[in-house]
């Protein structure tokens, strides 16, 4: 099977990943792109908007020997990692930022996001499908998306949807497989909104809290004043901004 199918429209790069899955075994690193999208989905069971021919929708099927299901966090946030080193790679002038825990910011408005999708059999994981959406080559977006940036609205360039795919799954792979101890750090460097405040929702309240960093389990660390930190998974708290 190639390491980087085309497709020219796909429902959802994530349900055709599923589908191959289905087929018969998959061997890991297999990805497809489309370059249109009819039913994109998004976090939270959101539509997921893909202008046809300038947005990159594109999903990585990852077929580990031994991942437990504990790890399955990290593995989000080493792929926004691998894609922010890949951004890197393509203008030395660009500097993302990880929106904790995997939505890739440039000047402070989202460029790209990220939906994993897993199964599991008992503790361990079977397959993961990591699903990226980023807008490359958009010059406008419909008004209802929330805070949307693209590449070329930041650069001025055009890219080539096949070949920023293609940069993307190395990197992606690459940093999924680096050993745990070398992530945390280079997170950390591009965590979004790192030493400010900012307001969340938990448990139904908004708080506020100064975002500090990450932990090695992919949880955030707050400081709420007076010393005081707690580490929350992502499914404990949301961001009260897009
Ligand atoms: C988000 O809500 O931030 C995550 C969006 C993920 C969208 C991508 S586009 C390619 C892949 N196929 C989908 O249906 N969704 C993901």
């Amino acid at each position: 099977m190639d390491h980087l199918r085309i497709y020219n429209t796909l429902d959802s790069t994530n349900k055709e990943a599923q589908r191959l899955l289905i087929g018969g075994p998959v061997e890991n690193g297999t990805s497809l792109m489309a370059r249109e999208q009819t039913d994109g989905r998004g976090q939270l069971g959101r539509k997921w908007f893909a202008d046809s021919g300038s947005h990159l929708a594109m999903s990585i099927i990852l077929v580990p020997h031994h991942l437990a299901v504990s790890e399955l966090p990290l593995i989000g946030m080493k792929t926004s990692l691998g894609i922010a080193k890949a951004l890197m790679q393509l203008d030395f002038t660009l500097a993302p930022q990880i929106k904790w825990p995997n939505d890739i910011y440039l000047q402070g408005k989202k460029l790209c996001g990220i939906l994993i999708e897993n199964a599991l059999a008992g503790n361990t994981v079977q397959h993961i499908i990591i699903g990226i959406g980023m807008n490359v080559n958009e010059r406008i977006f419909p008004e209802e998306i929330p805070n949307p940036v693209s590449l070329f609205m930041i650069t001025g360039q055009q890219n080539d949807l096949y070949e920023m795919a293609q940069l993307i799954r190395q990197h992606v792979i690459e940093t999924v497989d680096t050993p745990d101890l070398y992530w945390k750090q280079e997170y950390d460097e591009l965590l979004y909104a790192k030493n400010e405040e900012r307001e969340f929702l938990y448990e139904g309240n908004t708080i506020k809290a100064k975002i500090l960093g990450v932990d090695e389990q992919g949880r955030i660390l707050l400081g709420f004043g007076g010393g005081l930190t707690r580490s929350f998974y992502s499914h404990e708290i949301k961001w009260l901004m897009p």
